[in-house]
């Protein structure tokens, strides 16, 4: 098969090692990613890159986690959270008795883990475990350990390490009570398919390298994945451009709402 140029071949064959399509990624900043990558590990065309990832799990790991960038805190954006458990929860209460929750590029956990902290904490009820899925097997296997070092809890509420870790030297453990309200799952939020009559969907953090015509295409597929009156909760910089069209408006910043039929 012929190739337009060089990126075009390298981005099928990464297509073929590992599902991920990278044309759905805003090309200069993943070029410069990649750029930089490849430096780490001294090669300088993408042929020889594919080889070596083929060659070497290892490298092709650390390049997933290179250009995947899972880097996520526990209730990430304090105010935010404080916004969902005071406004928006209460307020999609009023119609319903419980929650069906998706956690959208969850990472390595900290964000289900924290929904699933604010539902023991305030007692809110969830219809079902929370969902939590992640495009990258290996931070999800992280997830489903729930091990963290001390000082990623600092953002937890007063007793909460208590009530919900174990500690095991210098890490804690997320207690099997907590980590049972969790279904982690992999998916690919582009090319697979979404549940429906989510109550909440947070999809934070996720969208930053991907173009504008792929967040409306995604932001589309979480509009029809949310319940009537379910609320999408999206990230501290990002956010959603047409989203009438969606059947979306803004309840507050970063939050917004299916409108009901
Ligand atoms: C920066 S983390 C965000 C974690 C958490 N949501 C937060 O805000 O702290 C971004 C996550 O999105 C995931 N991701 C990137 N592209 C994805 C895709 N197409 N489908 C599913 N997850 C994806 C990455 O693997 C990464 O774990």
């Amino acid at each position: 098969m012929e190739y337009a140029n060089d990126w075009e071949w390298f981005v099928r064959q990464f297509e073929i090692l590992s599902k991920i399509d990278l044309h759905a990624y805003k090309r200069p900043q993943m070029e410069r990613r990649i750029n930089s990558f490849m430096r780490t590990v001294n090669v300088s065309d993408y042929k020889n890159f594919i080889k070596i990832m083929t060659d070497d799990k290892t490298i092709y790991r650390k390049f997933l986690d290179h250009i995947t960038i899972n880097v996520s805190e526990f209730y990430r954006n304090p105010n935010h959270w404080e916004i969902m458990e005071r406004d928006i929860v209460p307020l999609l209460l009023k119609n319903r008795n419980s929650l069906k929750l998706w956690s959208a590029g969850c990472s390595t956990g900290e964000e289900p883990y924290s929904l699933a902290i604010m539902c023991k904490e305030k007692r809110f009820n969830l219809a079902e475990r929370i969902l939590a899925t992640d495009i990258d097997n290996e931070v999800l296997e992280k997830a489903g350990n729930g091990l963290y070092a001390a000082k990623a809890l600092q953002g937890l509420p007063g007793g909460a390490t208590e009530r919900y870790f174990v500690q095991e030297g210098e890490f804690y453990r997320v207690k099997d009570e907590l980590k049972t309200s969790i279904k982690f799952e992999r998916q690919d939020l582009l090319k697979d398919t979404f549940g429906r009559g989510f109550d909440i969907i947070l999809c934070r953090n996720v969208v930053i390298y991907f173009t504008e015509e792929t967040k409306q295409k995604l932001y589309r597929k979480f509009a029809d994945a949310l319940s009537p009156g379910g609320v999408l909760f999206i990230g501290s910089t990002e956010q959603i451009f047409q989203a009438r069209e969606l059947g979306l408006q803004s309840l507050s910043t970063f939050f917004y709402q299916k409108v009901l039929v």
